[in-house]
């Protein structure tokens, strides 16, 4: 008989790279939907750095997930069962349906894949939260433009990627920070960045300065710490940066200091500013044309790195993304 396999949230973690004592994962009976619900098989999870956050009780733009409950994820899957009137058995669907092989929706929440614009699991990815993510924090947020020299970081993965390919079509100088020469290498010969800088390499402020010979208008800022201080200290007046993650002290242990060169921000007259992807759900639909179009053109792509072993392996695969060891939007197979 087929079950649902389950990943539930059992226990806060400590500070520090989540430990796989802090999930139960278990078979459940196969959730059968009620009128007006129906139920997903699910082929991808998305695994995302947001998840360290969500485990943890506090103040933060959601509820932390509960203890007991199904761990929080965008998912990607195939409608198996349906007594909803708007979505009909074979449909491809993406939603918050959890860390699990089976999920019940209302519906709510829940968008229909295009796969002939994009296969199934780039809708959690460069068609989903972090393809919206690069495109409204660099034009809505950072408000990037033609000539503008644009720098971000965490340049390899899910959203620094898109960041730097929507920032070439729209005229700009793009430059991606990451760890790695592998992973800069990428950055210039696969997805079309002016120029890479390897933060692992030792000497990144020099590094930066001759990657920026004109300085940085625009930070898409993915990771904090001493990389923002370097960014800072290259910027242009009345530059603009957009805090979209601060992936570097997700995991730390100790409290992280501010960033040292916040000078910068008074003397250069910088506009800095957070933002959640979700501020600008209005406006989806315009971000999901433009990108899809993009995509069709063959000017935008997506690096993925699909993961196999299927929901159990999730505890593992998930700390790959604060160890720099995923290489673009990282998912589990299902
Ligand atoms: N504001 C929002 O609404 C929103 C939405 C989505 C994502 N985000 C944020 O966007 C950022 C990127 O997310 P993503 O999904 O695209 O992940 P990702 O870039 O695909 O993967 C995370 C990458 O971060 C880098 N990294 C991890 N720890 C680091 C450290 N200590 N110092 C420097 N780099 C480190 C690693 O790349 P290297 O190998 O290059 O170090 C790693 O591959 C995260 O900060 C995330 O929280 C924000």
């Amino acid at each position: 008989m087929p079950m649902n396999r389950v990943v539930r949230l059992v226990k806060r973690p400590a500070p520090g790279l989540v430990t796989p004592d802090c999930f139960e994962i278990r078979d459940e009976p196969l959730p059968e939907p009620g009128e007006g619900e129906f139920r997903v098989r699910i082929s991808h999870v998305s695994l995302d750095p947001a998840m360290r956050g969500w485990v943890n009780d506090g103040k933060s733009y959601v509820p932390p997930v509960g203890l007991g409950d199904v761990m929080r994820s965008f998912s990607a899957g195939i409608v198996e069962a349906s007594r909803h009137p708007d979505f009909q058995e074979g449909e491809a669907v993406v939603g918050l349906f959890g860390v699990q092989t089976h999920a019940l929706s209302d519906g709510k929440g829940v968008q229909r894949a295009d796969t002939s614009i994009a296969p199934l699991q780039s809708w959690i990815g460069g068609l989903g939260m972090p393809g919206l993510t690069a495109y409204f924090g660099l034009l809505r947020v950072a408000e990037a433009k033609e000539g503008d020299t644009v720098v971000v970081s965490a340049a390899s993965g899910a959203v620094g990627s898109i960041v730097g390919q929507i920032a070439k079509i729209k005229g700009c100088r793009a430059v991606g920070i990451a760890g790695g020469p592998a992973k800069c290498r990428a950055l210039i010969e696969e997805d079309g960045f002016d120029a890479a800088v390897d933060y692992k390499a030792g000497n990144l402020a020099a590094d930066l300065a001759a990657a920026c010979p004109d300085g940085i208008d625009v930070n898409f800022e993915n990771v904090g710490g001493e990389i923002l201080d370097a960014v800072l200290a290259r910027m242009n007046p009345f530059g603009r940066i957009a805090v979209c993650g601060l992936i570097s002290a997700y995991n730390a242990t100790t409290p992280q200091p501010g960033p040292a060169n916040l000078r910068f921000l008074l003397t250069q007259r910088l506009r800095m500013q957070g933002f959640i992807v979700f501020d600008f759900i209005r406006e989806n639909p315009i971000a999901l044309a433009d990108l899809s179009q993009w995509v069709s053109q063959g000017r935008l792509k997506f690096r993925e790195d699909v993961r196999e072993g299927g929901v159990d392996a999730f505890p593992q695969v998930l700390n790959l993304l604060y160890t720099g060891e995923n290489f673009g939007k990282l998912s589990l197979k299902v």
